[in-house]
């Protein structure tokens, strides 16, 4: 892969599973979301879909100050009414590609997530933050709003009212109001952070990864359905499960009182 403004290396835990790291690398620009860092995000997402190589992937800005600051406010001077809407849809389609992904992401908020950087974190299973970082959709300082789904996956997150108080108000936040409001999982000091991810990485990659991803399945395809509807799609994945190797394997490992070796068939 030629990635020019993401770095990006795969870390193989004890156990041999390999967990990917992709640092958005723009620190200069608090790695603001400019079209050569959607492109690289898009090479990267399209690469992970087709190649299941990976059990967890961890996402995080290069730098101390930034995860990332949102889309690149400087390319979209002059931008008019067709090409805003295809950069809102292009953004929010590789996003969809981040959510859909079959195994875990996490989004390691290291610094500054605005806007687009907040979307993007709002696109993975987890965010787990810095106790120095901020966060919030300040669009409509600029007399916008975001674009690349802030406003529909944040409230999904933490309800109408407060999704509305971030966006409305264009105002940051603090990583502590972020894990109150249930948008954020887990606070760290800077220095702990990332191993704290790795660590939630390692777990999550130890796990039965088909379930894992049909747990995620199950929760973004049923979550926002009737309760009816989405209890039936838990019990269609619920069945499949019976039909892995894995469940063999699961069970199998617990009677005979060792860890489960999973192979993800
Ligand atoms: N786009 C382009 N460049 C950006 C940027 C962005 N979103 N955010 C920061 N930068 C650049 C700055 O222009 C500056 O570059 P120069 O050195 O060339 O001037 C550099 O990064 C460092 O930034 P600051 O000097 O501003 O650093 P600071 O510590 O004083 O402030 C900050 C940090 C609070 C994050 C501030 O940079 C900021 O407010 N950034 C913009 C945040 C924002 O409004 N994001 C929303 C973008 S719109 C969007 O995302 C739409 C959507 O939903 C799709």
């Amino acid at each position: 892969m030629d990635l020019k403004a993401i770095r990006y290396e795969v870390i193989a835990t004890p156990a041999g599973y390999k967990i990917g790291v992709a640092k958005i690398a723009r620190p200069e620009a608090m790695n603001a979301l400019n079209k050569q860092v959607l492109n690289d995000l898009k090479v990267l997402v399209g690469h992970l879909s087709s190649h299941r190589e990976l059990r967890a992937l961890i996402i995080s800005g290069e730098g101390e100050k930034a995860f990332v600051a949102g889309a690149d406010i400087k390319e979209m001077e002059g931008m008019h009414l067709a090409q805003a809407r295809e950069m809102a849809f292009a953004g929010q389609a590789l996003f969809q590609k981040i959510e859909d992904l079959p195994f875990p992401v996490i989004a390691v908020m290291n610094g500054f997530a605005l806007g687009g950087g907040l979307e993007l974190a709002l696109a993975c299973d987890f965010i787990l933050a810095s106790t120095k970082a901020k966060w919030g959709l300040p669009e409509v300082t600029l007399g916008l709003i975001p674009g690349y789904g802030g406003t529909q996956r944040l409230c999904r997150v933490v309800g109408r009212a407060l999704a509305k108080r971030v966006a409305m108000s264009g105002e940051m936040f603090t990583a502590q109001q972020g894990f109150d409001w249930g948008l954020i999982a887990e606070v760290h000091e800077p220095d702990t952070l990332f191993p704290a991810a790795m660590k939630l990485a390692i777990t999550l990659a130890s796990r039965a990864p088909l379930a894992v991803g049909w747990v995620k399945e199950a929760v973004h395809h049923g979550g926002d359905r009737t309760l009816a509807e989405g209890m039936k799609i838990e019990a269609d994945l619920f069945a499949r499960t019976f039909e892995t190797s894995d469940h063999l394997e699961g069970i199998k490992a617990f009677i005979e009182k060792r860890a489960p070796a999973f192979q993800g068939k």
